[in-house]
């Protein structure tokens, strides 16, 4: 089915070379409306420097992407943004010290009137934030409760409804899970699978293989800079995932068992 469809984001055969680290040889990926792809690797695998590239970042050394089936160059985040891909990094950029509307809008809140009378919408920014976050399950206590005294699994929430509102067509998540626990997780992943409901193409970075395997529909395992492959969801289990993960072996290796295609 996914054959006839054009990815949201497709990258071909990304490499990226910092002086003579080679921090990703040859990495191809892509995501549809709807799907949540994990991306997948041990601690210096690649997935940052690999969702850079993506999120305009850095400049791929080699490689393409294309957007909608078309070819593009992101010089800068805004060009990224621009063209519907919203990264969350794991610091989130967000104030702790401001509430959740004006972090949820930062300088792009709605305004009433015009001229030297033009004035912050207050009121209808609460609002706003209020349903967006309740549309992602969740309901801070008030809208002008800092975002300092909302848990971890809370404002990773805000970051998602926040690029969601703002019109994100691919959401890169890159670690959300990594520092929570138990309930913030689960928070975190209904989130999560709500947003690709909604149509949006979600990659999420982990290297959990349970947060992973909860909510992901295909699975790309990276390696010191490479692909081990990318299995859909119900071609692979979790253990072979975690095998994967620890011992860097070749999906197709794994072929044989899996009784078909990787
Ligand atoms: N700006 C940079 N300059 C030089 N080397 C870099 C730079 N950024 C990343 N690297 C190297 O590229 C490799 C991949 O790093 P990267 O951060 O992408 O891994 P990761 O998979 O995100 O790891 P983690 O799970 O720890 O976040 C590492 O060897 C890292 O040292
Ligand atoms: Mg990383």
């Amino acid at each position: 089915m996914e054959l006839n469809i054009t990815p949201l984001v497709e990258m071909r055969a990304i490499e990226k070379h910092f002086g003579n680290i080679i921090a990703l040889s040859g990495v191809s990926f892509s995501v549809m409306a709807g799907e949540c792809h994990c991306l997948l690797g041990d601690n210096g695998a690649g997935k940052s420097t690999f969702i850079k590239t993506m999120s305009g970042v850095h400049a791929p050394s080699k490689g393409t992407m294309l957007v909608s089936g078309k070819e593009v160059v992101l010089n800068n985040p805004r060009e990224a943004m621009n063209a519907g891909i919203a990264t969350v990094f794991q610091d989130l950029a967000m104030i702790p010290l401001m509430s959740v509307t004006r972090n949820f809008f930062m300088g792009r809140e709605p305004t009433r009137g015009w001229g030297p009378f033009k004035r912050c919408d207050v009121k209808h920014a609460n609002a706003v934030t209020m349903d967006e976050m309740q549309r992602m399950g969740i309901r801070p206590r008030e809208p002008d409760q800092a975002v300092g005294t909302l848990s971890g699994g809370e404002r990773q929430c805000v970051a998602i409804a926040r690029a969601v509102y703002f019109g994100a067509k691919v959401l890169i998540l890159d670690e959300p899970t990594s520092a929570l626990g138990v309930r913030q997780t689960a928070n975190v992943l209904a989130t999560i699978d709500r947003v690709r409901k909604l149509g949006v193409g979600v990659i999420f970075i982990t290297h959990n293989v349970r947060h992973a395997m909860a909510v992901g529909n295909r699975f790309t395992v990276l390696n010191r800079g490479k692909t081990l492959g990318t299995a859909a969801r119900g071609d692979i289990t979790a253990e072979q995932l975690q095998d994967l993960m620890a011992g860097g072996q070749e999906l197709a290796t794994l072929e044989g068992s899996l009784g078909g295609t990787v």
